[in-house]
């Protein structure tokens, strides 16, 4: 194990859902006072969601800005499962980045979309960066997540007294979605984009197609918000959709 070099600190910053105005102020607190901020995109040639997010409310003149991919495959948390290499591989590029500006003594901020807790990429790299340094001193800054900003832009609540909110990531296969669809009174799924179609079957099925609600974009510039979700049939969604059903139908609450 190396020794720390100094005391810099690495900031895991949830920068929420896109909609700047949903940055927390100790995120932007953070993102203004860091020298360098440290940011994921999904497309080798596209823009950093998070880093967009940021742009809007903190001014990045003097910083160093870094962007780097992490491919937009499946990640299997089971331990001992193995990754793919191009997965290892960027998050060992990522981790080696950001060790390099700590150990120059300079803090770093890594911006990540909603909650740094909820499927994100910021905790892929922290392990790896702590597998490599163990001692490094690391703060988290909640975000408000995708699944709050859909609740909200619906006026519908995620859970009430005794109910249980199941979150999926819908990407992968469960052969159990059906039976957390009729078991759980709200389930959200997140990740949706690609299985849209077989989602919204499986929902068919369970007779709660008229319980469900998409939103794609929440808060951005293009947001839709499918109540009927047979609407979305054969659409390619944004890659920002979640859907939410909920067993106890709930009825928006105001207009
Ligand atoms: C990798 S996960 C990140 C979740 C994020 N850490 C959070 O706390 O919400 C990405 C998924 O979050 C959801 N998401 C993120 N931003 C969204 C938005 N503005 N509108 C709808 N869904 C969004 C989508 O389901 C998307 O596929």
């Amino acid at each position: 194990m190396r020794e720390i070099e100094n005391s810099s600190t690495l900031y895991l910053v949830g920068v929420g859902p896109g909609d700047p105005d949903l940055m927390t102020y100790r995120a932007v607190q953070v993102l203004e006072t860091v020298p360098v901020i440290i940011a994921p995109k999904g497309s080798r040639n596209g823009k950093s969601s998070a880093l967009t997010t940021v742009r809007a409310q903190v001014e990045l003149d003097g910083k160093e800005i870094v962007e780097l991919h992490f491919p937009m495959k499946r990640i299997y948390a089971a331990r001992g499962r193995n990754q793919e290499q191009e997965v290892v591989d960027a998050w060992n590029l990522a981790a080696e980045t950001v060790l390099q500006r700590l150990d120059r003594g300079d803090d770093v901020a890594f911006p990540t979309i909603g909650d740094p807790a909820i499927y994100s990429t910021a905790f892929y790299l922290l392990s790896t960066i702590v597998h490599h340094r163990p001692g490094i001193d690391v703060k988290i800054v909640p975000g408000i997540s995708a699944m709050s900003a859909c609740s909200a832009a619906t006026r519908q609540p995620l859970g009430l007294g005794d109910e249980v909110i199941t979150v999926v990531p819908a990407a992968f296969e469960r052969d159990d979605l059906k039976q957390i669809l009729e078991k759980s009174e709200t389930t959200v799924l997140m990740k949706v984009h690609r299985k849209f179609d077989e989602l919204a079957s499986l929902i068919e099925e369970t007779g709660l197609c008229e319980n469900a609600v998409l939103i794609e974009k929440c808060g951005l510039p293009g947001q839709h918000i499918y109540h009927d979700i047979t609407q979305a049939a054969g659409r390619k969604l944004h890659y920002f959709s979640t859907m939410i059903v909920s067993r106890n139908q709930r009825t928006p609450h105001g207009k």
